[in-house]
């Protein structure tokens, strides 16, 4: 595996596989990766000939608030995870590598950015979407693998990619965006690089998160029924600290009301301790 730190690099890397004729598999990542990320990779790597994955904890997407500084930086053990699953390229590019002009805003997310996760981070979607762009630009893959967890994320990822193909049909013209599944521990628990914050007995208690989505899956009922069964479960544990519950149509991104019946996404978020966790379930209404 080949680690590459400048944009430019990498550039002339894919210009090289492109000489070959190879198609590339991409997954961007924040570090600190786990079982999760690597079914990601596993994709991308069933996908295409060339696999490049991104390591970058992007400052953009980060509020003054959050855990920026304190975000898990493990480069070394991240390397070693990715090389031995048969990775070509790991790029770990610098803050001035992805912004050469700056830390400028370039992408927006629109209405669906300001809901829920973008509602309580106000500003985190333009810079996820920012860094996305960029990466994109530089390693021009022809598929994009994001995990489910991140739903909104994955949202907004597609809508700027077809938004793009209308606009400006040339710059990803290949891209295909795939999702993968979210991979739970053995307790339910959706994996996350924030899980390492958890005590063991914060971790019980997040446990909750997943249980309130299963009681959500279960109950019989309208949407605020579902809604209902989920937030009364997370508002029996004291550890956890609910931002949102909610039941969103995942063509729109929009809340469900009672009189919809079919598949929804019930989202949740909440903070465990100082550890703000997110988590999703397709539910059939
Ligand atoms: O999901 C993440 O880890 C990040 O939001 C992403 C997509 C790598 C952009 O920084």
């Amino acid at each position: 595996m080949q680690i590459i730190t400048s944009a430019e690099n990498l550039k002339n890397f894919v210009a090289l596989a492109r000489e070959k004729k190879s198609t590339i598999a991409f997954v961007p990542t924040m570090g600190a990766l786990h079982d999760g990320h690597m079914s990601l990779v596993d994709i991308a790597r069933d996908q295409a000939d060339v696999v490049v994955v991104s390591i970058f904890v992007n400052p953009l997407q980060f509020g003054a608030n959050e855990d920026f500084d304190k975000y898990p930086r493990t480069l070394q053990s991240d390397a070693e995870l990715l090389a031995a699953r048969d990775v070509d390229v790991l790029f770990a590019p610098s803050v001035e590598d992805v912004y050469p002009n700056g830390q400028q805003v370039l992408e927006h997310a629109g209405a669906v950015g300001e809901t829920f996760e973008g509602a309580s981070r106000p500003g985190h979607f333009d810079g996820m979407l920012t860094v996305v762009a960029r990466l994109f630009d530089v390693v021009k893959p022809d598929f994009a693998v994001f995990g489910a967890k991140d739903a909104q994320q994955l949202f907004l990822i597609k809508q700027m990619v077809a938004s793009e193909r209308t606009t400006n049909p040339q710059r990803w013209h290949a891209l295909q965006i795939i999702e993968g599944v979210t991979v739970r521990e053995p307790d339910g628990l959706a994996r996350s690089s924030r899980n390492r914050y958890l005590s063991d007995e914060e971790h019980r208690a997040a446990l909750t998160l997943s249980a309130a989505m299963r009681a959500a899956a279960t109950t019989t009922g309208n949407a605020s029924v579902r809604i209902q069964a989920a937030a009364q479960l997370l508002a029996a544990e004291p550890q956890v600290r609910l931002d949102y519950v909610a039941l969103v149509d995942s063509s729109s991104f929009e809340a469900v009301d009672d009189s919809f019946s079919g598949q929804a996404l019930l989202l949740i978020a909440a903070k465990v301790g100082n550890t703000r966790l997110i988590d999703n379930l397709s539910i059939t209404i």
